[in-house]
């Protein structure tokens, strides 16, 4: 039996992947929420969310994709991991993704492998407008890891946001990225301008971490009244983590499975300062945070 089903819950309340259902929105992940869908309504076109290692990025992006699948008029693609050798390789990818059909008059039309970069821009600018002005859907681009865009690829991105008609942006483009992101974006000089909506995730303050680990534990169907973490193994988890989410989730995920071992109830500052002497022990953890 999972050591979680033992503890009283259906689902594994601190798993690291990234579940829509499990995210806690703190304010700042509501703002970006709504501020994102906002732009995206008004095509806008460019929004950026930055954040460090672990603050909740990847898990926001899929929260917005559900939120944009569940309406008929947004055509989404999402991009995982954008590592793309150059333009031909990027456009290529997107071409497949949107499903778009090459111009029936170019001569590599049934092979998209073939057709050239202009090819590829031509076709995806007619698939933009053929969507948005006449079948007024908006079509998205949600990339994550953005951090791992190339010149190349930024490049291209900077010219396909330029493609639009008097009051609207052809391409609604999101990008999530850790903080280097942020110092990719300023050296080139017309992707800053363009940007309409930005904002960085930051780690969760005491009273926001307590309420991710409650959320968690409601969201994975906990079947008892009783206290799992007491208040100041929470205190405890929120300043080792320094409040980062994947990291507490992490600690959350140790500090059950010890109650399990341990035929324990209740997760105090014992079971906490245990694993952070293990830790400590194995050279993970710095003396330094843990007092
Ligand atoms: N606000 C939150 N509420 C609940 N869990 C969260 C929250 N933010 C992050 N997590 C959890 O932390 C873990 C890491 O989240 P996620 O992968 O979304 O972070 P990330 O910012 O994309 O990290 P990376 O920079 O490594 O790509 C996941 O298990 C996720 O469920
Ligand atoms: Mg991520």
């Amino acid at each position: 039996m999972s050591y979680y089903r033992i503890l009283g819950f259906e689902k594994e309340p601190f798993s690291t992947s990234p579940d829509p259902e499990f995210l806690y929105l703190s304010q700042g992940h509501q703002s970006t929420m709504t501020n994102v869908l906002i732009e995206l309504r008004l095509r806008r076109g460019l929004s950026v969310v930055l954040g460090d290692v672990g603050t909740g990025k990847t898990t926001l992006s899929r929260k917005l994709i559900q939120a944009l699948r569940e309406r008929g008029d947004f055509i989404v693609h999402y991009v995982l991991d954008p590592c793309f050798a150059n333009e031909h390789e990027f456009l290529l990818s997107i071409a497949r993704n949107f499903s778009i059909q090459l111009d029936p008059g170019s001569a590599h039309w049934q092979d998209l492998n073939h057709a050239s970069v202009l090819e590829l821009k031509e076709a995806v600018e007619k698939f933009l407008y053929e969507k948005t002005v006449i079948g007024n859907a908006t079509v998205v681009l949600i990339i994550d890891e953005a951090q791992k865009l190339n010149e190349a690829s930024m490049e291209m991105l900077r010219v396909i946001l330029n493609y639009e008609t008097n009051d609207t942006k052809l391409l609604q483009l999101v990008l999530f990225g850790q903080l280097e992101l942020h110092s990719k974006i300023t050296k080139i000089p017309n992707f800053l301008d363009r940007i309409s909506f930005k904002y960085a995730l930051n780690p969760l303050s005491l009273s926001e971490s307590r309420e991710m680990i409650l959320f968690r534990i409601k969201q994975a169907n906990y079947c008892s009244d009783s206290l799992l973490f007491q208040d100041d193994a929470i205190e405890m988890i929120h300043r080792i983590s320094q409040g980062y989410p994947r990291k507490m989730t992490m600690l959350c995920h140790r500090a059950l499975k010890q109650l399990v071992m341990k035929r324990k109830w209740v997760v105090d500052e014992e079971i906490i300062e245990e694993i952070v002497s293990e830790d400590m022990r194995a050279g993970w953890l710095s003396p330094t945070i843990h007092h």
